[in-house]
C-alpha cells in the first residue's frame, strides 16, 4: 500500500459515516480500497447479514456447541417475544426482570440495607478472569469517578498470588485503619463465572475467602455471584448452610466475550453507580443501526469489510487500537479478546483449514507514540491502525488549562492523533478513524456494540463460527494434565526412599512416573518445569539438591 494518494475533502466527505443519534462518526478514508471491491464481496456480506438475522431469531449459530447466541437479546429483549420456542420466549421477560433484579441490589447496598460485617460497603472485590473480567475492568475504567463511585472496584483477573496479594494490600491502603481486617469487611465480593470451574476465579475465590476468614469475617456474608444457574459456583452460593447475598444469572446464550450487558457486566458497574440504562441503551440503539442490511448505512458491516480487505481476509496484517484517551486504555485488552477469541479459529464452517484471525494489540495514545509508532511509521507493514478519537477533552466544568498560548492538553491530544495519522498514511500505512462526540456509559455502549456486530459480521464474511473457543479449552485441559502430573510427582518424591540423596534427576523422575495418565511416557521437560517451580517455593515437598544444567539437577524430598 505504498504511495497513496493524499486524502482528498471529497474523498473524506464520501467516506464518512456519521451517526448522531450514537454520537458516533466512522472514517474510512485512508483504506484504500477500490469501488469494485464492494460489488466483489457484496455475495459474502449477504450471507453474513443472513446469518445475523437467524442469530437474533434464535438459531443455534454456534454449531460446534449447539448452542443460541443472544448477546443483542440483552438490550433488545422484545426480539424474543415472537420466539417459537416458549422457552426462549420466557427471556423477553426473565431479561428486564434480571436488570431490575441488579438495580434493586445495587440500591440495597448503596443504601445500606445490605451491609459487610464491618459496616457499610465501600469496595468491591470482583473475581474473574477473561470474558468474565474485561468488560467489567473497561466500564470501571472508562467511567469511573475514583471520588464519587458508590463502591471503588478492585479485581482478581488471574490465579497469580502475588498479583492478588497486591491488590488486598491495595484494598488495605485505602482504608482509614489501613488494615485488611477493616477493609474486607466493608467490601462485596463478587465472583463471576459462566460455567462456574474456571480454575483461576475458583482460585481467586479461594483466596479471598480465607482472607475474609484470617480477617475474622464470613466470606459469604460477603460474597455474590453471576453464574450459570446450575453451575458449581451457583451451588456453592446458594448451599443452603451458607447461602451468598445473591445470584445473578448468565445463560447459557450470552457468550464471556459479549457479555458486558448482561449481569456480568451490569452488576458490578451499577455497584459502583455507573449509568447501565444508558450503557444499555447506547448498546441498544448501536444494534438498530448495526442491523440494517445494507453496508453503505451500518458502520459495523463497513468496519467487517475494511478488515476484509485490509487483511485480505485472512489476517495478513494486525489491528492496533489507538484510543487517545485515557480513559480507554483499556479498550485495546477488551478487543484483543473480542476479536483474536472470536476470530482466531482453525476451520471454517466447512471444515476446511483456514487458520483465520486477527491480531489486535494497543494501549494509548499518545503514549505509545512514544513507544511502538516508530516501527509503525518506518518498520515493517503488517498492520492498519484503528484511531479513536472522543471530542470532549474533559467533563464539563473544568476550566481550560493552557499549556501554550491558545493551546490546552487536550489540543494537543487531539493535533497528536491527527499528525499520527497523517503520518503513516503518507507512508502507506492505511487506517480508520473512529469519533466519539464524548465518552459516556450510552457511548461506551454503543462502542462496545458496534464492535460486536462486526466481528460477528466478519466471521460470517471468512465464513467461521466466532462463538466457540476450543482453542482455550485445549489450553485448560493440558494445565489440568501437568497439575495432575504434578500431584504424582510431589507424592512420588515424598514416598520414603523414593528419591535417596542426591535425589533423582527430571529424566529420572519421568522414567519413574511413567506412563501418564494416557499411558505415554512422561516428558523430562515437563518434570523439570514442574519440580524448578515447585523447589523455589519452599514447603512444596520438592527441593533441588544439586547440578547445574537441566541434565544433571537432581530434585529430593524436603
Ligand atoms: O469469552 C470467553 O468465553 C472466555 O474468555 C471466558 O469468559 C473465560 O474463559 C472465563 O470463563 P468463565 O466465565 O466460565 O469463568
Amino acid at each position: 500500500m505504498n504511495g497513496v494518494s493524499t486524502v482528498t475533502w471529497q474523498r473524506f466527505q464520501q467516506e464518512r459515516l456519521a451517526f448522531p443519534e450514537l454520537g458516533l462518526a466512522v472514517d474510512f478514508s485512508r483504506v484504500p480500497w477500490p469501488e469494485s471491491f464492494f460489488a466483489k464481496t457484496r455475495r459474502s456480506l449477504e450471507r453474513a447479514f443472513d446469518e445475523m438475522a437467524r442469530l437474533e431469531r434464535g438459531e443455534r449459530v454456534n454449531t460446534t456447541e449447539h448452542r443460541r447466541v443472544g448477546h443483542y437479546w440483552l438490550r433488545t429483549p422484545e426480539l424474543l417475544a415472537g420466539a417459537a420456542d416458549p422457552e426462549l420466549r420466557a427471556f423477553a421477560m426473565e431479561i428486564p426482570a434480571t436488570v431490575a433484579r441488579v438495580k434493586a441490589f445495587a440500591a440495597r447496598v448503596h443504601r445500606g440495607e445490605l451491609c459487610g460485617q464491618g459496616g457499610r460497603f465501600e469496595h468491591l472485590l470482583v473475581i474473574g478472569i477473561g470474558g468474565s473480567a474485561l468488560g467489567p475492568q473497561l466500564a470501571a475504567r472508562a467511567l469511573g469517578q475514583p471520588d464519587r463511585d458508590r463502591l471503588r472496584p478492585w479485581f482478581f483477573d488471574n490465579t497469580d498470588p502475588d498479583g492478588m496479594d497486591l491488590t488486598l494490600a491495595a484494598l488495605a491502603a485505602t482504608t482509614p485503619e489501613r488494615t485488611l481486617e477493616a477493609a474486607l469487611g466493608r467490601t462485596l465480593c463478587l465472583v463471576i463465572s459462566k460455567s462456574g470451574g474456571t480454575p483461576e476465579t475458583a482460585n481467586g475465590m479461594i483466596e479471598a475467602a480465607r482472607a475474609y476468614e484470617r480477617a475474622g469475617l464470613r466470606f459469604e456474608a460477603h460474597a455474590v455471584a453471576v453464574t450459570l444457574p446450575g453451575s458449581q459456583l451457583h451451588r456453592r452460593a446458594t448451599d443452603p448452610a451458607r447461602p451468598w447475598l445473591d445470584t445473578f444469572p448468565m445463560w447459557d446464550w450470552v457468550g464471556g466475550r459479549t457479555s458486558e450487558t448482561s449481569a456480568v457486566g451490569l452488576l458490578p458497574a451499577a455497584l459502583q453507580g455507573l449509568d447501565i440504562d444508558g450503557l444499555l441503551a447506547g448498546a441498544r440503539a448501536c444494534d438498530a443501526v448495526t442491523r440494517v442490511p445494507d453496508a453503505a448505512r451500518n458502520p459495523a458491516a463497513r468496519l467487517a469489510l475494511a478488515w476484509l480487505f485490509l487483511t485480505e481476509g485472512r489476517g495478513a496484517r494486525d489491528m492496533v487500537v489507538l484510543p487517545y484517551k485515557d480513559r480507554l486504555e483499556l479498550f485495546a485488552r477488551y478487543l484483543q479478546q473480542l476479536v483474536m477469541e472470536s476470530l482466531g479459529k482453525e476451520f471454517n464452517r466447512a471444515g476446511d483449514l483456514v487458520n483465520q484471525g486477527l491480531t489486535v494489540y494497543g494501549n494509548k495514545g499518545s503514549t505509545d507514540q512514544h513507544a511502538y509508532v516508530q516501527q509503525l511509521r518506518e518498520g515493517v507493514p503488517n498492520f492498519f491502525v484503528t484511531f479513536l478519537e472522543v471530542l470532549r477533552d474533559h467533563a464539563p466544568g473544568r476550566p481550560p488549562v493552557e499549556v501554550e498560548p491558545g493551546i490546552t492538553s487536550g489540543d494537543y491530544l487531539a493535533g497528536f492523533l491527527l499528525g499520527t495519522r497523517q503520518a503513516l498514511w503518507e507512508n502507506g500505512r492505511p487506517s480508520i478513524t473512529l469519533t466519539l462526540d464524548e465518552l459516556n456509559a450510552h457511548r461506551l455502549g454503543v462502542l462496545i456494540a458496534l464492535f460486536e456486530r462486526a466481528v460477528g459480521l466478519y466471521a460470517g464474511l471468512v465464513n467461521i463460527n466466532a462463538y466457540d473457543q476450543p482453542g482455550v479449552e485445549a489450553g485448560k485441559k493440558a494445565a489440568a494434565r501437568i497439575l495432575r502430573l504434578q500431584r504424582r510427582l510431589v507424592e512420588h518424591v515424598r514416598r520414603p526412599g523414593a528419591c535417596p540423596p542426591p535425589g533423582l534427576t527430571a529424566e529420572q523422575l519421568a522414567a519413574a512416573l511413567s506412563p501418564d495418565e494416557d499411558g505415554r511416557p512422561v516428558d523430562p521437560e515437563t518434570v523439570f518445569k514442574i519440580c524448578e517451580h515447585l523447589a523455589a517455593n519452599p514447603g512444596r515437598g520438592v527441593v533441588r539438591t544439586g547440578g547445574s544444567t537441566p541434565a544433571d539437577t537432581t530434585y529430593g524430598p524436603g
